[in-house]
């Protein structure tokens, strides 16, 4: 009983048609997984929360002039947003090490990184998405030197906001993950950041107790996923109503 035409479906998102050319509407879905597909679960009500927290984060970015792919949330679980061309490349902005670089360099996590760090993973699930130089980038065509200028410059002010952001709730931005593409008006191109920036694609310590708000959660067995990306909500006082629309949504399913 689809109501429309699905455009893509990934691991934790569902592309749909939008009701004009050039948009989409990008549906949450509650599915996690890691490690490449290797391990899945569905986490009640995930898709909500990173619905409204990515939606306050692009308007917040989109506010400060970084340009997103976001228009407007539609309901609990979709957002419209414009068709863009991604470009394969996954950008990671660092401030702290944790997770891959700690495993790669042999840095303990929780070590402040000397500054931050940028890096390029190639998007290829069939290859587990390979960290790749900019040399890479270029040389094979996934992008080209102008588009990699935009995408750190945006990876940066993307990082400075919301370290500020986070730091004013008592969280600790120690990393993220972004994607961003193309959109053409007419003659024109330009870059935008899409996706979707939630806890499923940062991760975020409290500042007190360095506890994990994020989908490391999950990828470490921890317990209390959901519990988790609620109190990022609530901290970021987006949560109001979610709480009871979360049950009425489950007590609905069942
Ligand atoms: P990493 O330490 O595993 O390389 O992850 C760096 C950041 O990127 C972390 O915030 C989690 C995020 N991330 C994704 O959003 N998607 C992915 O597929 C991976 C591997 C990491
Ligand atoms: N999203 C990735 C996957 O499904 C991994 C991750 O976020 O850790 O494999």
């Amino acid at each position: 009983m689809s109501r429309r035409k699905k455009v893509y479906e990934g691991k934790a998102k569902i592309l749909y048609e939008g009701p004009e050319a050039g948009t989409l509407i990008q549906y949450f879905k509650d599915d996690a997984t890691a490690f490449n597909n290797k391990k899945h679960a569905t986490i009640t009500g995930k898709g909500v929360l990173n619905n409204r927290i990515s939606e306050y984060i692009m308007m917040q970015l989109s506010a400060i002039g970084v340009p997103t792919h976001f228009i407007k949330r539609l309901n609990m679980r979709e957002q419209l947003i414009r068709a863009a061309e991604i470009i394969p490349v996954e950008v990671v902005v660092r401030n702290v090490a944790a997770g891959s670089i700690s495993t790669r360099l042999g840095i303990e996590e929780g070590t402040p990184l000397p500054r931050s760090i940028i890096e390029f993973y190639y998007k290829d699930d069939a290859l587990g998405d390979p960290l790749v130089s900019e040399d890479h980038l270029t040389a094979f065509g996934w992008t080209n030197p102008h588009e990699i200028d935009d995408m750190m410059a945006m990876a940066l002010r993307t990082n400075d906001f919301l370290a500020g952001l986070f730091a004013g709730i008592g969280i600790r931005l120690v990393d993220f993950k972004i994607e961003f593409g193309r959109i053409y008006e007419g003659d024109l191109m330009r870059i935008v950041l899409a996706d979707e920036i939630s806890p499923d694609s940062c991760r975020l310590w409290d500042m007190q107790t360095n506890e994990k708000l994020d989908k490391d959660r999950f990828r470490r067995d921890m317990g209390g996923v959901s519990e988790a990306y609620q109190e990022v909500a609530r901290r970021l006082g987006i949560a109001p109503d979610l709480e009871s629309r979360l049950h009425q949504e489950s007590n609905a399913a069942k």
